[in-house]
């Protein structure tokens, strides 16, 4: 009896009852010890790990995106995300991370935060150094992984195998009925040009795409 976990993906738990086993969601309220282990586990890197929407700086141009990224927190968890595009430093990566974070507070287990370029060059030495952990990570994002943020799409340089692997794991995702957030520096026009057409089209479906305009905060923040 008690908790039986079958299905480790998503933040819901089967408990058995005497009407038989009924679906509940578990862990309503992690400690924020739990939540910083818990987006720490994601791949949240130390910059963001402090980015939350309490915390956050109200920024006019990216009241949209805020907006978009809170009804997301709010809505249940299907295979809808979203899709941030702006120029580099308008806090992009904060929202999504802010949006994961929120997700992680409610009971959210196994999501992943992936910088692409990043990700894609462990990928690439992992089969140099046959690292087979990379690749079974890599099969965890394609099919397991409760939500994927992909930050920084775009920015890595846009092989053959890149783009082959991100369409890998967004087509596996799209379905798989699984939710993916993105952000990106560039626009649809450069991604479809880049050849990331078809990846960017099944994007478009599970989400809204919204700009993120502004100026680059960096400068500011490191002046300050
Ligand atoms: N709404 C916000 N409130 C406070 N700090 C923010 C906010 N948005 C972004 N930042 C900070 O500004 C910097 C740039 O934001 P980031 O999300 O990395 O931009 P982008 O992903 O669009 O390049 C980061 O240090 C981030 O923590
Ligand atoms: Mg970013």
């Amino acid at each position: 009896m008690g908790l039986s976990k079958i299905d480790p993906n998503v933040d819901f738990a089967y408990i058995m009852t005497p009407e038989g086993m009924v679906k509940r969601k578990v862990d309503e309220s992690p400690t924020p010890d739990k939540v910083a282990e818990r987006l720490e586990k994601a791949g949240v890197t130390k910059r963001y790990e402090h980015a939350s929407f309490s915390v956050m700086k109200e920024l006019p141009e990216a009241k949209t995106a805020v907006k978009v990224a809170q009804e997301w927190v709010e809505s249940p968890l299907t295979d809808r995300g979203f899709f941030f595009v702006g120029t580099p430093g308008v806090g992009k990566t904060f929202l999504a991370v802010a949006a994961l974070r929120a997700k992680i507070e409610q009971g959210l287990l196994n999501a992943r935060f992936i910088n692409v370029p990043l990700f894609l060059d462990e990928l690439r030495s992992s089969f140099k150094f046959s690292d087979d952990s990379v690749q079974a990570e890599f099969q965890f994002l394609c099919s397991r992984a409760s939500v994927v943020v992909l930050d920084d799409f775009g920015k890595e340089r846009a092989t053959d195998w890149a783009t082959e692997r991100l369409y890998v794991l967004v087509e596996s995702r799209y379905s798989a009925m699984l939710p993916t957030i993105v952000t990106s520096n560039r626009t649809l026009d450069e991604l479809n040009d880049l050849g990331y057409g078809a990846t960017v089209s099944r994007l478009t479906e599970m989400g809204p795409v919204v700009k993120v305009g502004g100026s680059d905060l960096r400068p500011k923040i490191g002046r300050a």
